[in-house]
């Protein structure tokens, strides 16, 4: 099974997603390492108690380039194929993303290619969009821009809040996130057709008057 290490940095529901999914006896992958640069993030305690090794690093006080190094090191020494981003709200520089070549997945709670970046729920619901969603994408050196893998659209409701969008967006997540890292481990390159149609759907998608 392909060796996973999954870095966070917050409550780690789509770690979780990951860990509970790579227990069926089916799953492609399993998880070797759960890192974080937030010692005090509740996905790690987690993570421990099922048994994961675990690794916190805090950024503060400590150069983007070293923070990285030392994740990588971290990563490499758990003899992890594989990284997933699942909620790392902390931006890799051009060197780890570099080593991580085709072996770095992230999810992003939009529909890429629209909202990159922060506050994606707001600018879905300012825009007028019917859709909210969530993506799996590989990670490039240009943030949440890499090639996507697969994508789950969400039906914003009438009196969405940011808040309430999130939550079912979510709740996306945790399916979409295990069944994209299965997909692509198992066959290593998401298939062209793939990638082409969910960038379709993504801009397909109707916006309301
Ligand atoms: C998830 O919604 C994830 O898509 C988002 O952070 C949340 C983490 O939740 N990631 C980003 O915004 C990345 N820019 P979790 O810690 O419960 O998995």
């Amino acid at each position: 099974r392909a060796r996973v290490a999954v870095l966070i940095s917050g409550t780690g529901t789509n770690m979780a997603a990951l860990l509970y999914a790579s227990r069926a006896p089916d799953c492609p992958f399993q998880l070797v390492l759960v890192a974080s640069n937030n010692p005090a993030a509740p996905g790690l305690a987690l993570a421990a108690a099922e048994g994961i090794a675990t690794f916190a690093l805090p950024h503060k006080g400590m150069s983007r380039a070293d923070h990285d190094a030392a994740m990588d090191a971290a990563i490499r020494a758990s003899g992890a194929e594989y990284v997933a981003l699942a909620g790392y709200m902390r931006v890799l520089g051009t060197d780890f993303v570099q080593r991580w070549d085709g072996r770095m997945l992230n999810i992003h709670p939009s529909l890429l290619p629209k909202y990159p970046g922060l506050d994606t729920h707001v600018r879905a619901l300012g825009a007028g969009d019917t859709h909210g969603g969530c993506s799996v994408h590989i990670v490039t050196a240009e943030l949440d821009s890499g090639p996507l893998l697969d994508q789950t659209p969400v039906a914003i409701l009438p009196g969405d809040t940011a808040e309430t969008l999130a939550a079912r967006v979510l709740i996306a997540e945790h399916q979409l996130y295990p069944r994209a890292l299965a997909a692509y481990v198992g066959r290593e390159r998401a298939p062209d057709y793939l990638i082409g149609r969910v960038r379709e759907l993504a801009l397909a998608l109707p916006e309301a008057d």
